[in-house]
């Protein structure tokens, strides 16, 4: 069943292009409506909305921060992101105008549900963003936004990542055309964006080789630091999450402007640091910044892995090793920069002659709290 593949992580690790694809498929009409599968919501009650909570566990967390970028930036609406276990014990202040987006791969993250069942209590909206259906989280929500992954057998997350951001997005176009913030030629521009990236994620994967040979080197580091600014920085933090539950490794995430606020003093000569760049043609301040930030770690002997831009050559001369990606609108470009990522973590696992499908201590659905 692993179809050819070493693991299932690599196996699902490949099949993302084709799971971004049928998550954003048939969900917009000419008219820029927007399909949910499972809706007990009115447009009005959308229109009613004026803050979201995003609430996940894990990976799905980190899927969560990257939509608060979108959420903001489409709709004008604040919105927060919280770990749902943390949610839930701090007395959040909601009513019937608050919309809360849970997001679980499996449905059943106890943490998530319990989070779920308190903003209900409270009279919120909530809207499952969920890859199995009927499962728990689903059917005690308002409405569901079903992700098209398929079955997700490996412990670690990653198509479900994918397919969790393009809902997310699809969410946010939504919310902002209903609301009449965006009007249905730029939802649909968008759209047309989010349609290119399957085959830019396919591309990514076809350039995995340099990473593979990169990941044998780096599988005796003591530790491996990730930065990140803007949407970088969740995916920093997935970064981080990946090598910490695959290859038992030290690692950490941090949004980049924080180095110099006490991280930086980790870094010692050969310390790998992983710096995701934001693009260039996009908010290019963030880019400089970006680029500054690895000027800093490389000064203090850090070994540069950059993730940039494809045409990004400026950053070359600042880095031991580059992962070029397709250049790709800066809210969307997690979905790119997520991949090298992946595939490093799963690598550096092997090497490291770990279980990659079944990581120590772990289960692929945590159903306590
Ligand atoms: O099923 P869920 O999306 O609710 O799961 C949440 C986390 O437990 C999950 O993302 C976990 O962090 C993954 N193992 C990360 O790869």
């Amino acid at each position: 069943e692993k179809g050819g593949y070493e693991y299932f992580m690599a196996k699902e690790i490949d099949e993302q292009p084709r799971a971004v694809a049928d998550t954003l498929l048939g969900r917009h009409s000419e008219t820029g409506e927007m399909t949910l599968d499972e809706v007990r919501l009115t447009d009005q009650d959308l229109r009613d909305v004026d803050k979201v909570f995003i609430v996940a566990c894990g990976t799905s967390y980190h899927a969560g921060q990257v939509a608060k970028y979108a959420i903001e930036h489409w709709t004008r609406i604040p919105c927060e992101v919280e770990l749902a276990s943390e949610f839930r014990y701090r007395d959040p202040v909601l009513d019937r105008s608050t919309l809360v987006v849970a997001i679980s791969q499996s449905g059943e993250t106890m943490d998530t549900l319990m989070a779920l069942r308190h903003a209900k209590e409270q009279k919120a909206r909530v809207l499952a963003i969920c890859n199995t259906n009927g499962s728990t989280i689903p059917r005690e929500s308002d409405a569901v936004l079903y992700t098209h992954g398929g079955p997700e057998i490996a412990v670690a997350s990653t198509k479900a990542f994918l397919t969790q951001l393009t809902a997310c997005y699809l969410v946010g176009l939504h919310l902002a055309q209903v609301r009449g913030v965006m009007f249905a030629d730029e939802v649909g521009a968008v759209l047309e964006r989010l349609n290119q990236m399957p085959a830019k994620i396919r591309a990514v994967l076809d350039a995995m080789g340099p990473v593979r040979e990169l990941a044998v080197d780096l599988a005796a580091a003591k530790s491996v630091l990730f930065i990140g600014r803007h949407v970088g920085y969740p995916v920093a933090l997935e970064g981080a999450l990946k090598l910490k539950e695959l290859a038992y490794m030290h690692a950490e995430g941090f949004a980049a402007g924080e180095l110099k606020h006490g991280p930086i003093s980790l870094i010692e000569p050969g310390t790998p640091v992983v710096c995701v760049v934001p693009s260039p043609r996009g908010r290019s301040v963030l880019r400089d910044k970006l680029v500054s930030n690895i000027q800093e770690v490389r000064a203090r002997g850090a070994r540069t892995i950059v993730i940039a831009e494809e045409g990004d050559e400026a950053v070359v001369p600042f880095a031991d090793h580059v992962i070029f990606v397709p250049p790709t609108p800066t809210l969307l470009a997690p979905l790119v920069t997520t991949v090298p990522l992946q595939v490093l973590a799963c690598e550096i696992a092997s090497a490291r002659g770990h279980d990659v499908d079944q990581p120590r201590n772990l289960a692929k659905s945590v159903t306590v709290e």
